[in-house]
C-alpha cells in the first residue's frame, strides 16, 4: 500500500465531495416531485441551484490545481440517498412523508457539513487560503440549508404557515457570521 501524503488525502476528500454533489444533483428533482409541501419543494429547488454552484466551485479548485476530479464514488452519499428513495417508494405523499424527506435531506446536509469542514480545514493547514475560502462558502450554504429544513419541518408539524421571515433571518445570520469570520481571519 502506498504511503498517502496530506495533499493526496485532501484531493481524495475533494473527489468524494464532487461525486457526492453530483449524486445530489440527480436526487433533488425526485425529492422536489415527491414533496407535498410547496415550501419544502421550493427549499429543495433552491438547494438544487446552490448545488450546481457548489459543483462548479469544486471544479474550479481542481482546475486551479491543473487536475480533474477522478472517478471516485461516494459510497456514504449513495447510502443516504437510497434511504431517501426508500421513503419516496414506501410512503404515500403526505405531510408525514414530507417530514421523513426533510429528515433524509438533513442527514445529507450533515454528511456534507462534515466533509466540507474537513476539506476547508485541510486547505487551511496546507496553506491554500483561497481554496479554504471557497470551501467555507459551500460549508455556510449547507449549514443554512440545514437550518431552513428545520424551520420548514416545524411549520409542517404545527400546520402553521412557514416562517418565511425566520428563514430569511437564518440566511441573514449566516451571512453576518460569514462576514464576522472574514473580519477575524
Ligand atoms: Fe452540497
Amino acid at each position: 500500500m502506498k504511503e498517502l501524503k496530506f495533499e493526496d488525502l485532501f484531493r481524495s476528500e475533494l473527489e468524494d465531495l464532487h461525486d457526492a454533489e453530483t449524486q445530489i444533483l440527480e436526487a433533488l428533482p425526485k425529492m422536489i416531485a415527491a414533496s407535498s409541501s410547496e415550501e419544502l419543494a421550493a427549499a429543495f429547488e433552491e438547494h438544487l441551484e446552490q448545488t450546481r454552484e457548489q459543483v462548479k466551485r469544486l471544479e474550479r479548485i481542481f482546475e486551479a490545481a491543473g487536475e480533474e476530479p477522478g472517478g471516485k464514488t461516494c459510497v456514504g452519499m449513495q447510502g443516504l440517498l437510497r434511504e431517501g428513495e426508500n421513503i419516496i417508494s414506501g410512503m404515500e405523499k403526505s405531510p408525514a412523508r414530507d417530514i421523513a424527506l426533510t429528515a433524509a435531506a438533513q442527514k445529507v446536509e450533515h454528511y456534507e457539513i462534515a466533509g466540507y469542514g474537513t476539506v476547508r480545514t485541510l486547505a487551511e493547514m496546507l496553506g491554500q487560503s483561497e481554496t479554504a475560502e471557497l470551501l467555507e462558502e459551500t460549508l455556510s450554504e449547507e449549514k443554512a440549508t440545514d437550518d431552513t429544513l428545520t424551520e420548514i419541518a416545524e411549520a409542517i408539524m404545527t400546520g402553521e404557515q412557514p416562517a418565511e421571515e425566520e428563514i430569511e433571518e437564518d440566511e441573514e445570520e449566516d451571512e453576518e457570521e460569514e462576514e464576522e469570520e472574514e473580519v477575524e481571519s
